[in-house]
């Protein structure tokens, strides 16, 4: 395959709003990544992923923009934002963005205009009918709104205040596509594209034979036949005319589909996220279920990948609960677990990604009350199953499993006042374990989760078998082991991690030299509960 400076990067994600508040609001801003580029640097990342820092009412953080080319005032200016990215050049590191191209703001100018009469030039930029489908919303409730105004209704695939873009109107796609070239140019070197197999839409209704309200409406508003034409063409008229890396968030895919999507020769991104595996961990099963089903699919895109295209590599994203929490198990083996989790992923082929704080091995935050969670997706969850009569406390125990909110507490930067977050009163309350769990703490401390990510870094850099090799599953004995070999040229590395509790029987059967340990002991013909090692064969 191509070499290219995206597949030998490790990619870094900021939740900027929950990353580092220099101005005292609560709310983490622009110059708080400018100054936690060193840590950064230290760590050993190469580029920056930032959700999105436009202009935006935040009614879904971020992910509802009002203005493309304004920056949120909440998280500073321009000039705050052309300073950061010429303090990440000047490192040599990159910076991508967020790239939500299905739907804005209710608030942005091009909606008012829009609702404000059925003639308004910009009526048809957005999708609006005299009679709604009968779809719910990806958040829950109704997708389409009535506006009494003009008598219309109009499409939202999420919440209400994020209304979809008429993808099917040439004048929006264009507009869209000078709002990208006009990033590239300002210098940014990709983009993460948000929500992107919604773009097409077959609008006609669900079959609704249970007389439902409102009926999940999935296939007709994702990968619909004809999408593949909007991408061709977003990319010939953006991306592909620049050096830039482009990853798509594109959920439902699967393995045998990804040719067009990501293949070197027709792909339209470079990279695309699937959720696969994170879909189908089932946390009410045993460790060697889950590992065995994971291991299935993981193996499935590493093999249909293989020699065409190139696979992003991700625990954690700001959309799931820790991993630590959920795929380990963050009161036992909180070290072990992070870290043998890590190596599983790390060193498949692909560009890994790491979520804030997943190199601290941050875990799901354990609010009791309701009215603690800020997430938008939580919030309309709780209130729609309430009014369907679901009790309380069935609904507390499925939000402390999956809100979102579990991965959007603040970076836990050292034990005094917020966790170093900020000085004012944070917009979403800490997780009260930054007492010992924080970067300072685990700075100095070799053994601890983040020394063992920056060794990882080290090492994926240091072997181009670990870049450009073919990945085989390899035969254990164990369900819960998780281990493959990459091979290129004469080198071949074997990868193991034993992802449960107990402990099982293994031994190495070849001779080789060890790279990585997240233990310093070790016991004959065993792996200890969540032990990973990480060997060059010879
Ligand atoms: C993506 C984002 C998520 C957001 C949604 C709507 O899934 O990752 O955070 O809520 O799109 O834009």
């Amino acid at each position: 395959m191509k070499k290219t400076w995206w597949k030998e990067a490790v990619v870094y994600q900021i939740y900027t709003r929950s990353f580092k508040d220099t101005s005292g609001d609560g709310i983490g801003d622009l110059n708080g990544v400018t100054e936690k580029l060193n840590y950064l640097q230290s760590l050993g990342v190469d580029i920056l992923w930032l959700c999105p820092m436009y202009k935006s009412p935040n009614v879904d953080n971020g992910y509802d923009v009002s203005d493309y080319r304004e920056i949120m005032a909440e998280m500073g200016t321009m000039q705050d934002f052309d300073n950061m990215l010429a303090e990440i050049h000047s490192r040599g590191m990159k910076l991508i963005l967020d790239l939500v191209l299905n739907h804005t703001s209710d608030q942005h100018p091009w909606f008012h205009e829009s609702k404000s009469s059925k003639d308004n030039p910009k009526r048809d930029w957005y999708i609006w009918r005299d009679k709604p489908t009968n779809w719910e919303s990806i958040f829950g409730g109704p997708a389409w709104t009535f506006d009494p105004k003009t008598n219309q209704y109009y499409l939202h695939l999420y919440t209400k205040n994020q209304v979809d873009l008429n993808w099917e109107n040439p004048e929006v796609r264009r507009e869209l596509y000078d709002m990208i070239i006009w990033w590239i140019e300002k210098g940014v070197d990709g983009f993460r594209v948000d929500a992107i197999n919604h773009l097409k839409k077959d609008l006609t209704d669900m079959p609704n034979p249970e007389g439902k309200n409102y009926v999940p409406a999935w296939r007709k508003m994702t990968n619909v036949e004809g999408i593949q034409d909007f991408l061709k063409e977003l990319r010939d008229e953006t991306f592909a005319k620049y050096d830039v890396v482009t990853v798509g968030e594109a959920n439902s895919i699967r393995a045998h589909e990804l040719a067009e999507w990501i293949s070197e020769d027709e792909g339209k991104f470079n990279m695309i996220f699937s959720l696969e595996a994170h879909e189908n961990w089932n946390q009410d099963l045993d460790a060697d279920h889950n590992v065995m089903t994971i291991k299935k699919i993981l193996d499935r895109w590493q093999r249909s990948a293989q020699g065409i295209a190139w696979n992003s590599l991700y625990l954690e994203n700001h959309d799931r609960p820790r991993t630590v929490s959920t795929w380990g198990d963050d009161r036992n083996y909180w070290r072990e677990s992070a870290t043998a989790l890590a190596c599983m992923y790390f060193f498949m082929q692909g560009t890994p990604f790491i979520y804030q704080g997943q190199e601290i091995g941050m875990t799901n935050v354990p609010f009791d009350d309701i009215k603690k969670y800020r997430d938008i997706e939580t919030k309309n969850f709780y209130r729609y199953k309430r009014m369907q009569g679901v009790p309380h406390e069935e609904l507390m125990e499925a939000i402390k499993k999956v809100s979102r909110d579990n991965a959007r507490t603040p970076m836990q930067w050292h034990d005094g006042t917020n966790a170093g977050f900020t000085v004012g009163k944070p917009w979403i309350d800490l997780n009260p374990n930054y007492n010992w769990l924080n970067v300072e703490a685990q700075t100095v401390d070799d053994r601890s989760i983040l020394s063992f990510y920056k060794k990882m870094i080290v090492l994926r850099k240091s072997r181009e078998c670990l870049l450009y090799g073919s990945t085989k599953l390899a035969e254990t004995d164990c369900p819960d082991v998780y281990a493959y070999i990459r091979e290129y040229e004469n080198t071949r590395i074997l990868v193991v991690s034993h992802l449960d509790s107990d402990g099982c029987h293994w031994s190495l059967r070849e001779k080789g030299q060890l790279l990585l340990a997240n233990y310093t002991e070790f016991m004959e013909q065993k792996l200890q509960p969540y032990e990973a090692r990480v060997y060059l064969l010879e």
